[in-house]
């Protein structure tokens, strides 16, 4: 064991992490149980919820923070004496769909200023390969002026948690570590060991490393838009694309994706980082690109079609009123940021239509401040159509007889996920 993981473990040595949102929290507090450490965050009133026990994200409950070792703070004077970085800042894109690098190269400055010789920094940001040592290093070394390598070293180790997933956590996926060196290396894997008890996985670099994480979600992302295409071809064809891709998955190798709205701000992202790189590289990635476009185009398809259906039942778009249940960008979780629900409502207005939104999990503020539209609290029958965005938990127990109750006579109800497929009989319906 090198000299740096033996002072982390005899807390003569402290570890801090740089941004503690989604990702970040769970890897300090996973990390207080062991180590000494600093959670840092340049948002104060994030800083004053988490030292009353409170996550900001709103996934972990109260006793998540008991028994940690943790010193919650927006001060940099704080990681003065830190010897071991863990960077989990956001990684978003701009409005052109570039990297958006101003978080990721506003913590590496907060690092740079008190980086010390013999200091380890870990990136676990989703980046695009080459992120970590082109753009990251250089401002660390120009910051601290100390060298790469000779006085500092860098590693990185990517996120797989998934947002509401109580399964999959830090704890119990292998977690893929990398180093700029061997020793490096090593003492990533090490440190990393120490809280992820399915174990990690040693990357052959860091390049290695972040190209993973961002193929993980680009794969998904191309399967996801390849289901929904087919989804749009099967709508022209009249069959429902849930029925063939049940019976296609019962070959073995059949991978079961299925369609829907790509939101968030991982798989709906990430694969534009790659892209990008390519594209710095000389090389368009045609595949990625229109698996991106496509699941882009998926919120203006449903509006689209809701509203075909509307208009063959009589009534005029501009005086038919729409319940969307579900605002967040998946199932059971608080988080709007990038929810493609938006481009449903947009595109709903934009045939004049009159939408109510619902959701019993987003915030009410944050949607009106994000999209500019308000949440109903109580929906309010009857409706033209009822759009279920969003399959909540709170929502798996409606019935026909339900939609009924918020449908008009020839109102229709779309299904996104094909949750009611098996249960309507006589309602107008459609699902992707
Ligand atoms: N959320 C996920 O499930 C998930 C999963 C895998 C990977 N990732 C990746 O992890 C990274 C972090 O994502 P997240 O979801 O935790 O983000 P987040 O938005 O939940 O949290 C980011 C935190 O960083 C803070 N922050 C922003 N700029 C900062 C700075 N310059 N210095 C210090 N703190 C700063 C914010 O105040 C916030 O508290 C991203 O690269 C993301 O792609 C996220």
């Amino acid at each position: 064991m090198s000299k740096l993981v033996e002072r982390l473990k005899k807390k003569e040595a402290k570890m801090a992490v740089i941004g503690l949102g989604y990702v970040g929290l769970p890897i300090a507090l996973a990390f207080a149980r062991k180590l000494k450490v600093v959670g840092f965050d340049i948002n104060q009133q994030r800083v004053d919820m988490m030292r009353r026990s409170e996550d900001p994200s709103d996934e972990l409950p109260k006793e998540a923070f008991q028994g940690a070792d943790i010193h919650f703070t927006a001060d940099i004077n704080d990681l003065r004496d830190v010897q071991f970085f863990i960077v989990a800042v956001p990684t978003p894109i701009d409005q052109q769909n570039i990297p958006d690098l101003t978080p990721l190269l506003g913590a590496t400055r907060t690092v740079g200023q008190v980086l010390k010789k013999g200091d380890l920094v870990v990136y676990e940001s989703t980046v695009y390969p080459g992120c970590t040592e082109e753009d990251c290093v250089p401002l660390l070394e120009e910051l601290s002026g100390l060298k790469f390598i000779k006085d500092f070293k860098v590693g990185y180790s990517p996120e797989r948690i998934n947002p509401g997933d109580k399964e999959h956590t830090l704890e119990n996926i292998v977690k893929v570590t990398s180093g700029c060196d061997a020793e490096s290396a090593e003492d990533v894997a090490q440190v990393y060991e120490l809280v992820v008890k399915a174990g990690v996985h040693r990357a052959a670099s860091i390049k290695v490393a972040e190209a993973a994480k961002i193929i993980e979600n680009t794969q998904r992302d191309v399967n996801i838009a390849l289901t929904n295409e087919l989804s749009i071809i099967f709508n022209r064809m009249g069959i429902n694309t849930y029925d063939v891709l049940e019976a296609a998955g019962t070959k073995w190798n059949f991978l079961k994706f299925k369609p829907g709205l790509v939101g968030g701000h991982c798989i709906g992202v990430d694969p534009y980082y790659l892209v990008y790189k390519a594209k710095e590289l000389g090389y368009h990635a045609q595949i990625i690109d229109s698996g991106r476009f496509v699941n882009d185009s998926m919120g203006g398809y449903v509006a689209k079609q809701t509203v075909k259906k509307i208009i063959a039942a009589g009534t005029n778009p501009a005086d038919a009123r729409i319940l969307v249940m579900g605002a967040t960008f998946k199932e059971d979780v608080t988080d709007i940021r990038n929810s493609k629900v938006a481009d449903v409502v947009k595109e709903l207005q934009s045939f004049s239509c009159h939408v109510d939104v619902t959701d019993p999990h987003a915030d009410a503020a944050e949607v009106k401040h994000e999209y500019g539209y308000d949440l109903v609290k109580a929906a309010k029958g009857p409706y033209d159509a009822v759009i279920v965005a969003v399959n909540h938990k709170e929502y798996a127990g409606h019935d026909e007889a339900w939609f009924k109750g918020m449908l008009n006579e020839k109102g229709v109800l779309v299904d996104l996920k094909g949750t009611y497929r098996n249960k309507v009989q006589q309602l107008g319906y459609w699902s992707l």
